[in-house]
C-alpha cells in the first residue's frame, strides 16, 4: 500500500496526513481540499517537516480529485465540525451532501480504495459513504471507537496516575452521547479496572467519555482534532501493516449483535483488505441493552439520511457488477 487520500484539509484532515507521514509507511500523501492553496499550504508545511522529524512520505495539496488516482485508502473528514450547543446530528443536512458527493469523486480514479470515514454523524457518513460507493462493506471503515476509547483511557490514566499506555479498554456503539464504554472489557495492565477504582468514579469517567466531544467543543469553540486525526492514522497503520491489530470502529453490521443493515461500532481486526473480521463479544443483558439504544438512535439518523434521497437505494455500481455475471450464466 503506497497512496493514501486525505480529503478535507481542515484541523482534523490535515492532522491525520501530518501524524501519517510521521509514521513513515506510505509512499505518498495527498490532502484534497475545495480550496486548493489552503490543501497546499498544509501539505507543503508538512512536507517541510519531514527534513526535521525525518520521514520519506510525500505529502502533496491539492484541490483536483485527478490527483488523488489510485488512491490505496481514503480518508474523509470532510464537510463541517460542530459548534457549541450542536449536536453531530444537527450536521447531517450539510455533510451528508458533501461525503455523498466527494465518495463519487474518489471513485472516478480509484477503483477499488478502502474509505476511513471521519466525517459527522459519524456511523451515518460510513452508511452514505457505502451506499453511494456500492464497495464491499469490508472496505468503509467509521472512526470512532478508538477516538472514544482514546478519551476513555486518558480520562481513566489521570484518575489512577498510570500511563496511559497500560489502559486498554472496549467501547461500543455509535460516535455520540449514546456510546457504551464497557467497564467489564477494560483492564490496567491485566488487571480488571473495577479492582482499580470505585464505582462512583467510574461512572463519572464513562459520563465524562460519552460527552467527551462536545467538551472540548465548550472549550474551543469547535471539534478536536488532534486525537481525531491520530486515530485516523492509527487505522491507517494497521491497515497498511495488516499486523492484526483490534480496534472499535464503526462497520456495517449484518446481524452481529442482534444488529443489521446499520453502521456501529464494534471490536474489529482491520488488516490489508479493510476489515478482517468482527468480534464478538459476550454482553451482560445491561450492556447489551445500551447497545441496542444506541442502535436505534444511529438508525434514526439514518433514516434521515434516506429521506434526503442523496442516493439510490441500490447502488448502481453494485447493480452494474452484478448484471454481466447473470449474462455469463446464460451463454
Ligand atoms: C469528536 C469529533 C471528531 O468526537 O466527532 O471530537
Amino acid at each position: 500500500m503506497s497512496k493514501v487520500t486525505v480529503v478535507g484539509a481542515g484541523n482534523v484532515g490535515a492532522t491525520v496526513a501530518n501524524v501519517l507521514a510521521h509514521k513513515d509507511i506510505v509512499n505518498e500523501v495527498v490532502l484534497l481540499d475545495l480550496k486548493g492553496d489552503f490543501a497546499r499550504g498544509k501539505a507543503l508545511d508538512t512536507w517541510q517537516q519531514a527534513p526535521v522529524d525525518y520521514y520519506s512520505t510525500k505529502v502533496t495539496g491539492t484541490e483536483d480529485y485527478k490527483a488523488t488516482a489510485k488512491s490505496d485508502i481514503v480518508v474523509i473528514t470532510a464537510g463541517i465540525p460542530r459548534k457549541p450547543g450542536m449536536s453531530r446530528d444537527d450536521l447531517i443536512s450539510t455533510n451528508a451532501k458533501i461525503v455523498v458527493s466527494v465518495t463519487q469523486s474518489i471513485l472516478k480514479y480509484s477503483k477499488n480504495p478502502i474509505f476511513i470515514v471521519v466525517s459527522n454523524p459519524l456511523d451515518v457518513m460510513a452508511y452514505a459513504t457505502l451506499k453511494a460507493s456500492g464497495l464491499d462493506p469490508q472496505k468503509v471503515i467509521g472512526m470512532a471507537g478508538i477516538l472514544d476509547t482514546a478519551r476513555y483511557r486518558a480520562f481513566l490514566s489521570t484518575e489512577l496516575g498510570v500511563s496511559p499506555k497500560d489502559i486498554q479498554a472496549v467501547l461500543m456503539g455509535g460516535h455520540g452521547d449514546t456510546m457504551v464504554p464497557l467497564p467489564r472489557f477494560t483492564t490496567v495492565a491485566g488487571i480488571p479496572v473495577t479492582d482499580m477504582i470505585t464505582k462512583a468514579k467510574l461512572n463519572a469517567i464513562v459520563k465524562r467519555t460519552k460527552k467527551g466531544g462536545g467538551e472540548l467543543v465548550k472549550l474551543m469553540g469547535t471539534s478536536a482534532w488532534y486525537a481525531p486525526g491520530a486515530a485516523a492514522a492509527q487505522m491507517v497503520e494497521s491497515i497498511v501493516k495488516d499486523d492484526g491489530r483490534i480496534f472499535p470502529c464503526s462497520v456495517w453490521l449484518q446481524g452481529e449483535y442482534g444488529i443489521k443493515d446499520m453502521f456501529l461500532g464494534v471490536p474489529v481486526q482491520l488488516g490489508k483488505e479493510g476489515i478482517k473480521r468482527i468480534i464478538t463479544l459476550k454482553l451482560n443483558a445491561e450492556e447489551k441493552k445500551s447497545l441496542k439504544t444506541s442502535a436505534k438512535h444511529v438508525k434514526d439518523v439514518i433514516s434521515s439520511f434516506k429521506k434526503m434521497k442523496l442516493v439510490p437505494a441500490t447502488p448502481k455500481k453494485a447493480a452494474k457488477q452484478r448484471k454481466p455475471a447473470t449474462r455469463r450464466k446464460k451463454k
